[in-house]
């Protein structure tokens, strides 16, 4: 009698403390911010500011405006980061300005963890 309630009880505690752990990992991690704004910003002064000025803010006949864009807006980290290592050639038919976005801007040195500061930072300037 004694040892089987104790059994239930031990049971219980592991399928309550299972189903905890799987609740609390799964659904946050994709959603989670990766990046670190900081550092981003520090990382965008260095490799993206000659272009598009100091806050993002763009430069007239060099980089876009990026505190108002729809199209930042409307991508996630990840597609984000694909883009500023594809760039965005003159050739490109998207390229709006004529103007080349070089792949990482021109810094081939930056990690996609690097990256992933300046996208926070860029994430951090949007005005809407
Ligand atoms: C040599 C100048 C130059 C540098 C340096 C540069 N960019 Fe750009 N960037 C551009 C130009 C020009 C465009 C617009 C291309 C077009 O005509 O569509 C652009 C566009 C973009 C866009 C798309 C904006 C939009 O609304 O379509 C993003 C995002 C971007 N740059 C991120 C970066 C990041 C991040 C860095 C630093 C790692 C960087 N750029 C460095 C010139 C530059």
């Amino acid at each position: 009698m004694q040892m089987t309630r104790l059994f239930i009880i031990l049971l219980l505690t592991v399928v309550l403390l299972l189903t905890a752990c799987g609740g609390s990992d799964a659904p946050d991690a994709p959603a989670a911010p990766v990046g670190d704004v900081a550092a981003g910003k520090a990382l965008f002064q260095q490799s993206c500011a000659s272009c598009h000025g100091p806050n993002a803010e763009g430069m007239p006949g060099l980089g876009k405006d990026m505190t108002t864009s729809s199209f930042i807006q409307g991508l996630n980290d990840q597609e984000l980061l694909t883009f500023i290592k594809t760039g965005r050639p003159t050739s490109d038919p998207l390229n709006t300005t004529g103007v080349d976005m070089p792949p990482k801007g021109g810094n081939p040195a930056l990690t996609d963890s690097q990256l992933l500061d300046i996208i926070a930072f860029i994430h951090s300037v949007q005005k809407k």
